[in-house]
């Protein structure tokens, strides 16, 4: 049953609540217009109180109640949070961060992925739990662990503040093995990695460290490798449930909780052998004063559907006001509903809200849900029902249906690590400025798609590919094809810098292998740290270059921007260049949001990429299409009423053209020839 409704619910942990509870939560639950929950991802040891003492009954239970009332499950398998009985047996299940210290019991993702005696619990355990639920109708899919990775270890020295793996022996000797395969001989190992640098010249892959703290920097090629490493561990534990499930019970859909732009995983490859990904979405957590910027949102959003190119659902939307140790903001009136449309909008084609009623205990008594702690309906319960009613006959429309997009932007996680690893400007990180570009798109109502190399180029006529830091042969090729063919693409500083080992090159000027496609050179370049320069089109100051400029040279290419300031004032800082039957930018600078504008406007007009509808100062226009037209989500995220202008043809299925704030509003296009 790979399913392919549509669904509303909640994340659901009866576990919590005593059992003459349950049916008044799934009559409340059905009333909202909810027909599914997620459980049990992290049940474990009320399923197995003891080893191999399964106790799924009162889960059979849970299932069947909401079943009655027309709700079906999701089950998650619980390997994020073992219990104590298991960590009892072999501490060593305990990671190590990157101070060498053992971590202790408690908390949730307290667990060695490379552990072998964890392996076989889960694997044994996975096995019982799907051969128990793999004939129960009720149960439509499950959900691998939750949000792998996300227990990265914060390790409380600041200035050694990196979130990785565990670094015990037994990862050590996974990692030695991992390069073992990769590079063969302790040799190509060296070459790769430039060992020679510091006396670092390997005899045996066993002399190979994880990256604990050392006294100054690791080499940059032995970190890039561990990131590497790090996210294949994570994709090979979620490969390893799969398959469990699969042999069980192949007939359910198999998926994961994603994060966004967490990026310690490869989300495109972790997402490869999944029937659909699932996100959660939370606009305002408790580790903000308040809730995110919209592009950010919509950011979060748009690569989630990128992930496996089709429309996804949200696990985790927020349901209230959200609390670890401290509280964030509370939902105002209409925000749970304007962020779910969002989600819907952008490419969501199920709600799980998280979580169904507050809980009493535990780390998260103040992760507030539909639900209050006393378990009676409020304004967020009847903002969820009325979201629900108003949602569901548009979403049984468009669900399934993904747009393309004019446009993409190239994401990837190996230019992301790289540049962690070596920032250059202290301020420079590969996700704000590729979300940078995002927000170029999302401001102006224009539809843009998130893709990795593997994907297919050729459907969209602009292409932005930020940061290509790392050469790698077959990116440049294909880049260089997609250019050929007419696509337009967009390079920016600091390409071709190095090989995918790390190291920089040498053979060629940069931007190395992009010199042809770019008719540029790059003989030098200004860190700029604490100030900007100054960028100009034709006479006027456009805006600012930020963090960084690569000073060019003209091989080939036309200026369309140049410096205004420094030594290198008047020299290109934005180029194009016509290549076959397409079009090459060069931005040699990260630039200020005016900056963006000004210069995606030029390449955008270049290719008559234009807004899906006028925009209005803090309405976003999202669009779905369905088989017979378009959806038009207008979503209003300010404070105040917006007037907006629905294009001719377009037909109100929810709301008008006067928004209040934090409102929705939905038009329909029919397009004939659909
Ligand atoms: C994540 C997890 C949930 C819950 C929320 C709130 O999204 O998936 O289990 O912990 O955060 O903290
Ligand atoms: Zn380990």
């Amino acid at each position: 049953m790979k399913e392919n409704n549509i669904y509303f619910g909640a994340d659901y942990y009866p576990e919590h609540w005593p059992r003459d509870r349950w049916e008044t939560d799934a009559k409340l639950m059905k009333e909202a217009g909810f027909d599914a929950v997620r459980m049990a991802e992290f049940s474990w040891e009320k399923m197995e109180p003891e080893p191999g003492r399964f106790c799924f009954d009162w889960l059979d239970e849970a299932i069947a109640v909401l079943d009655s009332h027309g709700i079906k499950t999701v089950l998650g398998t619980p390997s994020a949070a073992p219990p104590a009985w298991i960590i009892e047996e072999d501490p060593e299940i305990l990671p190590v961060n990157n101070l060498g210290i053992r971590m202790g019991f408690g908390g949730r993702h307290h667990v060695c992925m490379t552990n072998k005696n964890y392996r076989k619990h889960i694997t044994r355990f996975v096995t019982a739990m799907a051969g128990h639920f793999k004939d129960n109708e009720s149960v439509i899919g499950w959900q691998i662990d939750n949000e792998l990775g996300n227990g990265h270890l914060e390790n409380d020295v600041d200035i050694f503040r990196t979130h990785e793996l565990c670094m015990c022996e037994h990862c050590r000797a996974n990692f030695q093995n991992w390069l073992k395969k990769k590079y063969g001989t302790i040799e190509n190992l060296n070459e790769a990695w430039g060992t020679v640098f510091w006396s670092q010249t390997y005899s045996d892959f066993r002399q190979i460290p994880a990256p604990k703290i050392t006294p100054t920097s690791h080499n940059p090629s032995l970190l890039l490798d561990w990131k590497r490493f790090s996210s294949d561990l994570v994709i090979d534990f979620q490969q390893m449930q799969i398959d469990v499930i699969r042999g069980v019970c192949p007939d359910r859909f198999i998926t994961h909780n994603f994060m966004g732009f967490f990026d310690k995983t490869d989300y495109f490859r972790l997402a490869e052998n999944l029937d659909f990904v699932c996100h959660d979405q939370y606009p305002c957590g408790f580790w903000a004063d308040d809730v995110a910027p919209v592009s950010d949102l919509a950011a979060a959003l748009d690569l989630t559907r990128g992930f496996k190119d089709k429309p996804f659902w949200i696990m985790e939307q927020q349901a209230g006001p959200a609390g670890w140790e401290t509280f964030g903001r509370t939902p105002r009136p209409g925000q749970l509903r304007l962020w779910t449309a969002q989600s819907v909008a952008r490419g969501a084609d199920a709600i799980f809200y998280f979580r169904w009623r507050t809980c009493l205990f535990g780390t998260e008594q103040y992760w507030h849900g539909v639900l209050p702690h006393r378990g009676v309906p409020g304004r967020r319960y009847d903002e969820i029902k009325q979201t629900v009613a108003q949602l569901r006959p548009v979403m049984e429309k468009i669900r399934g249906v993904k747009d393309r997009a004019d446009a993409a932007i190239l994401f990837s996680y190996e230019q992301n690590w790289a540049l962690e690893i070596q920032p250059h400007h202290p301020d420079l990180d590969y996700i704000s400025q590729v979300k940078k570009y995002h927000k170029y798109f999302c401001d102006k109502n224009i539809p843009v798609d998130f893709i990795s190399a593997e994907t297919d180029f050729s459907g969209y006529r602009l292409l932005i590919a930020p940061l290509q830091f790392l050469s790698f042969d077959g990116v440049a090729e294909k880049l260089k094809t997609y250019v050929s063919n007419g696509g337009h693409l967009v390079l920016t500083m600091r390409t071709g810098v190095k090989n995918e080992n790390n190291v920089c090159l040498s053979d060629a000027p940069l931007p190395g292998s992009f010199g042809e496609l770019t008719g540029v050179e790059i003989l030098d370049y200004d860190c700029l740290r604490e100030f900007g320069v100054r960028v100009s089109l034709g006479d006027e100051t456009a805006g600012t270059a930020q963090k960084w400029c690569d000073i060019i040279d003209l091989n080939g290419a036309e200026a369309i921007a140049r410096y205004a300031d420094e030594f290198y004032k008047d020299s290109p800082a934005v180029t194009a260049n016509a290549y076959q039957n397409g079009r090459v930018y060069y931005v040699g600078f990260e630039p200020d949001e005016r900056l963006m504008s000004a210069i995606v406007d030029i390449i955008s007009a270049k290719l008559g990429i234009k807004p899906i509808s006028g925009a209005a100062n803090g309405v976003e226009f999202v669009r779905r299409s369905s088989a017979d037209g378009n959806y038009y989500f207008a979503l209003n995220h300010s404070d105040r009423p917006a007037k907006i202008t629905p294009n001719p043809g377009w037909e109100a299925v929810l709301g008008s053209d006067t928004l209040e704030p934090y409102d929705v509003a939905i038009f329909y296009e029919k397009v004939y020839n659909a």
